[in-house]
């Protein structure tokens, strides 16, 4: 496995193992790997000869007043990790590289970038969609992984490769929870034992919600209500948006036809998580 910190040297790999015939597999990451990254890189592994992952904290995503400073950061452990799953090649830029001097370009995905997690953290989502364009044109990849945790951001990048014919196959990968149903963060490390049992509510209200439209539940703000409740019981949880909307614009519903996406973002203490759900009138759901 080899680690590339130099964005030039990153952009001479790719052309190489273009030119040699072969394809590439990106999994962009801020670190902190857990295994639902380890499951995005199984996934590329499976449909790539080469396994390109990028570790890169990226300020441009992050508020004033958010965690920039504090989000988790291990490289050698990240690694270690990376080694075992198979991985080829460590992209690790460094900040100043990424974002020179001068710096002035953004990429702004306009609709989708608003409602939901955009309403609360604004600008978030053109610092993802402006760094994940440049890491598609440092790495080269013919496909990348993106988790559905991150709902809001893979249909934000879907929309960004589609506007600017990038010929990029976007996979979506399915969340990937702990055995209680919590979905996998590198933020679950900041939960202590009773914030992380906090937590487990907002699984368990997409279940919640699941079994309402099963029985027969068509409106949106009741099945919203219900899930408010059910996680607003627990100590120590602040409801960010709990939002029943359409699964491609993200539009807000009047009414639940056949399916729809049930997101939720919820202060656990000082935590900010994020959960979704699709919820289909169909028994199990999804
Ligand atoms: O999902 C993430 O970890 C980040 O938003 C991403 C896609 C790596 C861009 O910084």
């Amino acid at each position: 496995m080899e680690i590339i910190n130099d964005i030039h040297q990153m952009q001479k790999k790719a052309e190489a193992v273009r030119n040699s015939g072969k394809t590439i597999a990106f999994v962009p990451t801020m670190g902190y790997l857990h295994a639902g990254h380890l499951a995005l890189m199984r996934a590329g592994r499976q449909r790539a000869d080469v396994l390109v992952v990028s570790i890169f904290v990226n300020p441009a995503q992050f508020g004033p007043k958010e965690d920039f400073g504090s989000y988790p950061r291990d490289l050698d452990r990240d690694s270690a990790l990376c080694r075992e799953a198979g991985v080829d090649i460590i992209f690790h830029p460094a900040a100043e590289d990424i974002y020179p001097r001068g710096y002035q370009t953004y990429i702004e995905v306009e609709k989708l970038s608003h409602g939901l997690c955009g309403d609360f953290r604004p600008g978030h989502f053109r610092g993802v969609a402006t760094v994940v364009a440049k890491l598609f044109h440092l790495v080269k990849p013919h496909l990348a992984v993106f988790g559905q945790k991150d709902y809001q951001q893979l249909a934000v990048i879907r929309r960004m490769v589609a506007d600017l014919n990038l010929d990029i196959e976007i996979v979506g990968y399915p969340t990937v929870r702990e055995t209680d149903g919590l979905a996998m963060s590198s933020r679950n490390t900041y939960l202590n034992a009773a914030e992380r049992q906090s937590a487990l509510a907002l699984s368990r209200s997409l279940e919640q919600a699941q079994q309402m439209l099963q029985e027969g539940e068509r409106a949106p703000g009741r099945i919203e209500q219900a899930v408010r409740e059910t996680i607003s019981r627990e100590p120590a949880t602040e409801i960010e948006y709990v939002r029943v909307c359409h699964p491609d614009s993200l539009s807000e519903l009047k009414w639940v036809e056949n399916s729809a996406l049930l997101a939720l973002a919820v202060r656990v203490g000082k935590t900010r998580l994020i959960d979704n759900r699709i919820i289909t009138t169909k028994p199990g759901g999804e």
